[in-house]
């Protein structure tokens, strides 16, 4: 039976236009798939945009526009985003769609049913900006007077009816779910973090609003909407049609991965497995906390005006110019910092010399010295076997790294395998084999061939176009393109097309 794999994006505030971190979590989560898939894995790929709240409510106030129509059109400019950053996504839920409304409702009737909801009154700090309700000893007063949570946000003092859940009664049972399944939160600091909260102890949360209308109707008690979190949550079940236990989508869950922003773990770790306990429902497998982009050393914001608009870099350097740098240039997990110094100099060394020059050495000598026929295999030597063996095991590394989330340990596999072929060629010469050695010319060239093969085969998730133009110079037809088809060797005397350079040099312009 094909294994299933489930992997989700956070769903984006639609509070604002979509700017690289919003495009890092997406493609990141979109290699992931493509990498799933090309394993021959049936994948479900959810994204979508989280529409209710106060924070979009204050945002579609601001620019004068009733939150539906607001929501409408900030979504779609997310949905863009991924299509332009060719995010291979299967479904985009919004959390404005009547399947999704009815979903939360289901849910939250469950969690009722079986008696962890009741109606108090809410009494606290509450950050807009975070949604989120604050402990009073998170909050930090400044000199001025002003009081902000931990992420900086302000925060103000709400009181009003609401329901809460109740989480206090979760520890334990969080807490033993997180001993037996060390793989839930990775990577290790965000998850020691998670652990040592719930170990302080948990507060019952509330998880309805009355002071605003912008949300999804409470049951049975339409004065309330839903806290935006217990609202955005739901999506991952809006997405396998959820609560019809017969929905097509049904065996999909639960997800073998969320993949987070840092900023977010608690909720995903603590009130998310909570809920999904309280439901009775099957918690995901695992929640994997990815860090934040800086600009030029500093945070994106917009009143220091340097956010980055992914389309505009993608025209600029490439699509996959910037999905390989945006993967390569942290260890996912870690915090990076955008500057057009590192993405030109990947560009250059990594693209263009690296992995570029081996292509584009290999190919143009046997169109010019082979009229572009693949030579056949030959008698190997020592040097041959152990640069075919190094590829050999390329997927299988690759597919441990992608497990355990090492999205760019698993580039540095592949660049290890591109830096020895670089010295295998050097060391080969085979442009000086033409006159003397032209059998064993063709040999080089052909163990050359089936490298860089392997190569692009396994840097599709990364630069799905550029490595589709490879393969097709290298005569691949798109039913060899899987990882299991990497076992079947080419045939010789297949017709290679004339080579084209795909990773130009990037020059930057002299500022006048
Ligand atoms: N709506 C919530 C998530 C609900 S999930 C049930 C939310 N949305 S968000 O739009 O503010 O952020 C979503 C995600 O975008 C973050 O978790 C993170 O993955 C990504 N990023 C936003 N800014 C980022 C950076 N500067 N750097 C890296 N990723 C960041 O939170």
């Amino acid at each position: 039976m094909t294994r299933r794999f489930t992997i989700t994006t956070p769903i984006f505030y639609v509070n604002g236009a979509p700017h690289i971190g919003h495009a890092y979590t997406s493609i990141a989560c979109d290699v992931i798939a493509r990498f799933h898939r090309l394993c021959g894995e049936d994948v479900l790929f959810v994204t979508g945009t989280d529409e209710h709240g106060q924070k979009v409510e204050q945002s579609a106030v601001a620019q004068n526009m009733a939150p539906q129509e607001f929501a409408d059109r900030v979504s779609a400019q997310f949905r863009q985003m991924q299509k332009e950053m060719a995010v291979s996504a299967d479904d985009f839920v919004r959390t404005t769609e009547p399947r999704h409304k009815k979903a939360a409702q289901a849910l939250w009737e469950k969690v009722a049913e079986n008696g962890y909801i009741y109606l108090g009154a809410y009494e606290g700090w509450y950050s807009t900006r975070d949604e989120a309700f604050i402990g009073e000893e998170e909050v930090t007063l400044h000199e001025d007077g002003r009081r902000t949570a931990p992420s900086g946000a302000p925060v103000e003092w709400v009181r009003e009816p609401s329901y809460f859940f109740k989480l206090s009664e979760f520890q334990d049972r969080l807490l033993k779910f997180y001993e037996d399944n060390p793989d839930f939160i990775g990577p290790q600091g965000p998850k020691r973090e998670v652990e040592s909260f719930v170990r302080q102890g948990l507060r019952d949360l509330s998880i309805s609003r009355t002071s605003f209308k912008w949300g999804i109707e409470v049951p049975n008690d339409p004065e309330h909407v839903m806290y935006v979190w217990f609202d955005a949550l739901a999506n991952y079940l809006t997405a396998v049609g959820y609560p019809d236990p017969h929905a097509a989508k049904a065996a999909y869950w639960p997800a073998n991965v969320h993949v987070v922003g840092k900023e977010i773990v608690r909720f995903h770790c603590i009130y998310w497995p909570a809920f999904l306990m309280a439901a009775g429902l099957p918690l995901p497998k695992r929640v994997f906390a990815h860090g934040w982009w800086t600009v030029e050393g500093e945070k994106m914001s917009k009143s220091l005006g340097n956010v980055l608009d992914p389309k505009a870099l993608a025209d600029e350097f490439g699509l996959d110019q910037l999905r390989f740098f945006l993967m390569r240039e942290v260890p996912f997990g870690g915090d990076s910092n955008f500057s057009r110094r590192s993405m030109i100099t990947r560009m250059n060394v990594e693209l263009a010399n690296d992995l570029g020059n081996l292509a584009q050495r290999t190919l143009s000598l046997i169109a010019r010295n082979l009229e572009g026929i693949l030579p056949a295999r030959g008698q190997m030597t020592g040097d041959d076997e152990a640069i075919m063996a190094q590829a050999s095991l390329l997927p299988d590394l690759m597919a441990e790294q992608i497990e355990r989330m090492g999205i760019s340990d698993a580039l540095e596999e592949v660049w290890k395998l591109i830096r020895a072929a670089n010295a295998y060629i050097d060391r080969q010469a085979p442009w000086a084999l033409k006159k003397t050695d032209p059998k064993r010319m063709g040999e080089v060239l052909r163990v050359l061939y089936d490298v860089i093969r392997t190569i692009a085969t396994m840097l599709q998730p990364y630069m799905p176009d550029t490595m589709g133009r490879m393969l097709d110079q290298l005569a691949i037809t798109e039913n060899e393109r899987s990882f299991e088809a990497l076992k079947m060797p080419v045939e010789a005397a297949r017709i290679l097309p004339k080579p084209e350079g795909l990773f130009p040099r990037f020059v930057e312009e002299e500022k006048a």
